[in-house]
C-alpha cells in the first residue's frame, strides 16, 4: 500500500513538474506560472534538473535600458558536468554522439557517454598544456566530425570561451572572427569532406593567420590525410597529443554569468556581431526547450542536420541533447551525396525518432523524385522539426505527407543566434501545429507585436514587429567588445523591449507566423547574410563605383541575392566582370554569398541625404516595379526608369 502511494506521489509530481510538459493543460499552466511568477518558475526548473556546485543568490536581474541581464547570479557550475559526468553512472554505455560520416560506405561511430567523457577530458588537458586558461578564446574551425563537438566541450570543461566558425567561411571571414575576439588558438582539420568534394581547411587557416598576429597555436585534426604545411612552433597534429594526454581533467568551476561561447552572426551593417552567451541560463534554457520541443524520450535517437558552426548545432546537437542524456546524431555530409536519398537512408539506418532540418533542404529534396524517399523505411520518425527561415506551405505539406506520412507533428521552431534557444514553437502531440506558423511562445517567453511608432499592438489578427518583453535565460548578454552596438541593435528601436529584427503576424488564437526580416539581413538557404560585407567585397573591385544588394524570392534557397552595381569608366566584358565579382565575394565572405543576379546600372536611387533606397531596388528585383509608390522625392528619380528597364 505504502509503495503504491509512493508511486502515485512520484507519478503526480512528475505530472506536475514543469520540466516535462505532457499535455496542453500542462503547457498552459506552465506558461501561466512562468508569466505570473517567473522567478519561482525558473528556480524550480533549474533546481530540479541540473547539477550545481553552488546555488544562486538571484534568479534574474535585468534592465533592458542598459541593457544588463543576469540569470542565476552567484551560482557555480560546469556545463560539461551536466552534459557528461552526471550521466556516466546510469548511461555510461549509452550512445551520446552517433557520428555518420560523409561516405555511406564508412562505418558510423557510436560514441558512448563514457567514451565522450574520456575524449573530452583528454582534449581539455591538451588545451591546458598549451596554456589555455579560463576566459581565453579558442577559435574552432573544424568540419562536422566528432572532434568538433569534443573540442567545444573541452573548452567548456576548462572555462575557455569557444568561438566556432562554420568551416565553409573564407579565409578573410575567418580572420575577421579570430581577430575580433583575440583567439590565441585555432583548432582545425587538414581538410573536410563535403559530398564528392574535399576542402583544404588547413590552407584556409594558413591564409587567415597571415593577418592574425595574436594566434600562437594551431591544433590540427587529421581527417582527409592530405599533404598540409605545418608551421614549425605553431602547428601541431592533435592526435599524438591526445594519445598521451590523461583521460582525467577536473572541471573548472564556472560562474553562472561567465561566458560559455561567442558565435558570430551577420548584422544589417558593419562587421559580424560576436554574440556572447553565458553559462547557466544558456544551459537551463537549451536543455529545457530540447526536452519539450522534441518530446525526447529516454531511448530515442535524435538527429539535427545543422552544422555545429551555427547556433542550431550548438544548442540542439551539442548542449541541449547532451544535458538530457540523449543520443544525438552528427552527420558529416550533405543531403545530395551520394544521392538525394541520403537523409532518408540515415533515418532508416539509425531509426531516427526526431528529425530537425531547414526549409531550404526540404525544398531541395522535394524537387527530386519521390523514389528517393519511398525506398526507405521512415516509420521510426515521431517528430519533425524546421528551423532557420519561414517554411512555405508547399514545403510543409511535402514534409508532412512524404516524410511524416501525416503521422508526425511538425514543429516550426522560431529563434535566433541571439536568443540561444527556441522561443516560439508548437509542442508535438501537445499543442497544435499549423502550416507556416511557428505558433505559440515557450514558457517564459513574452512576445509582443509593435507598430511603426513603437506602440504595442494588443489586438490579434495583425502584423507587427516582433519584440520580446521579458528576459529569458539563454538570451545573448552582449556583443563581444561592443556593448553599445548590442544596445543599439536590440534595445533601442522599442523602449524596454528586445527587438528581434523580424516581422510577424498573430492570428485570433495568439499563434505567431514569422513573416521575415524587416532589416537588411537576407536569409539565403537558411544562412543570415548582412548586405554590408558583401557590398564591401564588391566595392573592392577596381571597376566598381557603388553597389547595393537586395534579396528576391528563390524556389529552393528561399531568398537569393540580386546585386545592382554601378561601374567606373573603363572597358570590361560583362560576363567576365560578373564572374570576377562573384569570385571576390567568395573569397572575402564565402561562396554562400555569391550573387544570383547582377545588374549593371548607371545610377542607384537615393534619398536626398544620399542613402540608397533599397526598398525600391527590392521591389524591382521582386518584379513589383508597379508598386514603387511616390518616387518624386528621390535625389535622382530619373535613374529608377533605367533600373527597371535593365532588370533581370
Ligand atoms: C529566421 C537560426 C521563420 C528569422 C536559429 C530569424 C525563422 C533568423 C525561423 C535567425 C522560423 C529562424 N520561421 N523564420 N522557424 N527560424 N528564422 O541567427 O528571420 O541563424 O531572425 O538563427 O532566422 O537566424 P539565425
Amino acid at each position: 500500500m505504502g509503495r503504491i502511494l509512493l508511486n502515485l506521489v512520484e507519478f503526480l509530481s512528475e505530472q506536475m513538474s514543469h520540466y516535462n510538459l505532457t499535455s496542453k493543460e500542462h503547457y498552459l499552466n506552465a506558461y501561466q506560472d512562468s508569466m505570473e511568477h517567473p522567478e519561482k518558475f525558473w528556480e524550480e526548473i533549474a533546481e530540479e534538473n541540473f547539477v550545481w556546485r553552488k546555488k544562486w543568490e538571484n534568479i534574474v536581474d535585468w534592465d533592458f535600458t542598459k541593457p544588463e541581464i543576469k540569470w542565476f547570479e552567484g551560482a557555480k557550475l560546469n556545463i560539461t558536468e551536466n552534459c557528461i559526468d552526471r550521466h556516466l553512472e546510469t548511461k555510461g554505455d549509452k550512445t551520446a554522439i552517433l557520428f555518420e560520416p560523409n561516405n555511406p560506405e564508412d562505418e558510423a561511430e557510436h560514441i558512448t557517454y563514457t567514451q565522450l567523457s574520456e575524449r573530452v577530458n583528454k582534449f581539455a588537458n591538451v588545451l591546458k598544456d598549451h596554456g589555455i586558461k579560463k576566459g581565453d578564446r579558442v577559435c574552432i574551425y573544424v568540419p562536422m566530425i566528432p572532434e568538433l563537438a569534443i573540442s567545444v566541450l573541452a573548452c567548456a570543461r576548462i572555462g575557455a570561451v569557444h568561438s566556432v566558425v562554420f568551416a565553409g567561411f573564407s579565409a578573410t571571414a575567418l580572420a575577421t572572427r579570430i581577430n575580433d575576439c583575440d583567439c590565441k588558438m585555432v583548432i582545425t582539420a587538414d581538410g573536410s569532406y563535403r559530398g564528392a568534394k574535399t576542402i583544404d581547411l588547413k590552407g584556409i587557416v594558413d591564409e587567415a593567420l597571415k593577418s592574425c598576429p595574436i594566434t600562437t597555436d594551431v591544433l590540427v585534426v587529421k581527417r582527409i590525410n592530405s599533404e598540409v604545411e605545418m608551421t614549425e612552433g605553431r602547428d601541431k597534429w592533435v592526435q599524438p597529443l591526445l594519445d598521451s594526454a590523461s583521460p582525467i581533467c577536473p572541471i573548472e568551476i564556472i560562474d553562472a554569468e561567465d561566458p560559455l561561447f561567442i558565435l558570430y552572426t551577420s548584422g544589417s551593417t558593419g562587421s559580424p556581431k560576436g554574440m556572447v552567451h553565458t553559462t547557466a541560463g544558456y544551459m537551463v534554457y537549451s536543455a529545457y526547450t530540447f526536452k519539450n520541443i522534441f518530446q525526447y524520450q529516454e531511448n530515442d535517437v535524435y538527429w539535427c542536420t545543422a552544422d555545429i558552426g551555427w547556433i542550431t548545432g550548438h544548442s540542439y546537437i551539442v548542449y541541449g541533447p547532451l544535458a538530457n542524456g540523449a543520443t544525438s546524431v552528427m552527420f558529416e555530409g550533405v543531403p545530395s551525396y551520394p544521392d538525394c536519398g541520403r537523409f532518408w537512408e540515415i533515418v532508416e539506418k539509425h531509426k531516427v525518432n526526431q528529425f530537425y532540418t531547414a526549409p531550404t533542404a526540404i525544398r531541395a529534396l522535394a524537387k527530386e523524385s519521390d523514389e528517393f524517399v519511398n525506398k526507405y523505411d521512415l516509420s521510426s520518425l515521431k517528430t519533425l522539426g524546421s528551423v532557420g527561415e519561414p517554411i512555405n506551405e508547399e514545403a510543409w505539406n511535402w514534409y508532412n505527407e512524404k516524410i511524416g506520412k501525416e503521422n508526425c507533428p511538425i514543429v516550426d521552431t522560431w529563434w535566433q543566434t541571439e536568443t540561444g534557444g527556441i522561443l516560439i514553437s508548437a509542442l508535438p502531440g501537445i499543442t497544435k501545429c499549423i502550416p507556416t506558423f511557428a505558433t505559440l511562445p515557450f514558457p517564459g517567453v513574452q512576445p509582443a507585436l509593435m507598430d511603426e511608432d513603437g506602440k504595442e499592438i494588443t489586438e490579434n489578427n495583425t502584423n507587427g514587429r516582433l519584440c520580446i518583453k521579458f528576459p529569458w535565460p539563454s538570451m545573448a548578454r552582449t556583443i563581444w567588445g561592443n556593448h553599445t552596438r548590442y544596445k543599439e541593435t536590440y534595445f533601442t528601436a522599442f523602449a524596454n523591449n528586445y527587438f528581434t529584427g523580424d516581422g510577424a503576424f498573430r492570428d485570433e488564437n495568439g499563434n505567431y507566423r514569422i513573416t521575415g526580416r524587416v532589416d537588411d539581413v537576407i536569409i539565403v538557404s537558411g544562412h543570415n547574410l548582412g548586405t554590408a560585407p558583401i557590398e564591401d567585397a564588391i566595392n573592392e573591385h577596381p571597376l566598381v563605383a557603388e553597389s547595393a544588394i537586395v534579396g528576391f524570392p528563390h524556389d529552393i534557397k528561399g531568398n537569393a541575392l540580386y546585386g545592382y552595381i554601378t561601374l567606373k569608366a573603363g572597358n570590361y566584358e560583362a560576363d567576365e566582370l560578373k564572374a570576377e565579382i562573384n569570385a571576390l565575394i567568395a573569397e572575402k565572405v564565402g561562396p554562400i554569398a555569391k550573387l544570383n543576379k547582377i545588374q549593371f546600372t548607371n545610377g542607384l536611387p537615393k534619398t536626398r541625404s544620399g542613402k540608397i533606397m533599397r526598398r525600391i531596388l527590392r521591389k524591382i528585383a521582386c518584379n513589383e516595379s508597379d508598386q514603387l509608390g511616390d518616387i518624386s522625392t528621390l535625389l535622382n528619380p530619373e535613374c529608377v526608369e533605367e533600373v527597371i528597364e535593365g532588370a533581370l
